[in-house]
């Protein structure tokens, strides 16, 4: 199947993204931000989701109306700063499984370095959608993604909030069966391999360990 990348220009979600990049959006605000801006993108991402026909009686009598068809999901952040789109995608789907997948990148060789996964035990009867904020050289995504393969979920896709033109190429390349959801797509990565402009360090802007 043919990657398919969505960036998601609606306005509430672009104005929200603008007070997350400034630099003097503190981390009360900055958790807030990412968490809404993680519903309204589930709010898109979900948009497949297939339907059915139950009937029902409201007070005015029968009536044949539509029902999500029992697709079941589960979000899987990437820790740490996955962690903070999980609220916000569960506000919309209460329903839904969470595994986790640890990875850092090495400041080095900015290779992702993994240190933990759970994920649920039903997972191949479930639609994964993988959280992280920001795509950068797509390392910590395509390993994410690795790992959650092995598993055999029916099917995934990736939602970051900001990704590099380096990190679409290389998660698309890696794992083209995967649907990608962003906010925006940035100009480029620096010499140390952050997304310019980007908003930072997403972990350290969340938890407050600048
Ligand atoms: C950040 C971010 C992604 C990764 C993206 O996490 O949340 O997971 O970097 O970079 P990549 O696309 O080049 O792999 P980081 O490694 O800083 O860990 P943290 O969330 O624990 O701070
Ligand atoms: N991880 C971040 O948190 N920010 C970047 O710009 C790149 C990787």
């Amino acid at each position: 199947m043919e990657n398919q990348v969505f960036v998601m220009d609606h306005p509430l979600i672009q104005h929200k993204l603008t007070h997350l990049r400034k630099k003097e959006t503190g981390a009360k605000e900055f958790r807030e931000l990412v968490s809404e801006i993680a519903t309204l993108m589930c709010y898109e991402a979900t948009r497949d989701l297939p339907l059915e026909e139950t009937e029902i009686e409201t007070p005015m009598g029968k009536a044949v109306t539509k029902v999500i068809a029992g697709r079941k999901l589960a979000f899987v952040p990437i820790l740490r700063a996955g962690l903070g789109m999980v609220e916000g995608v569960l506000t919309l789907i209460p329903a839904a499984k969470v595994g986790h997948i640890g990875l850092y990148r090495d400041h080095q060789t900015l290779q992702p370095v993994e240190y933990y996964h759970k994920l649920p035990q039903d997972i191949e009867s479930r639609e994964v959608i993988v959280l992280d904020p920001m795509l950068a050289t797509g390392g910590s995504a395509v390993d994410a993604i690795d790992i959650i393969k092995r598993s055999h979920p029916k099917a995934i896709k990736f939602m970051c909030i900001i990704a590099a033109p380096e990190g679409i190429a290389a998660l698309t390349k890696a794992h083209p069966d995967v649907q990608v959801y962003c906010a925006a797509v940035d100009e480029r990565l620096n010499e140390i391999g952050y997304i310019v402009p980007g908003l930072g360090d997403a972990g350290d802007r969340i938890f407050g360990t600048l």
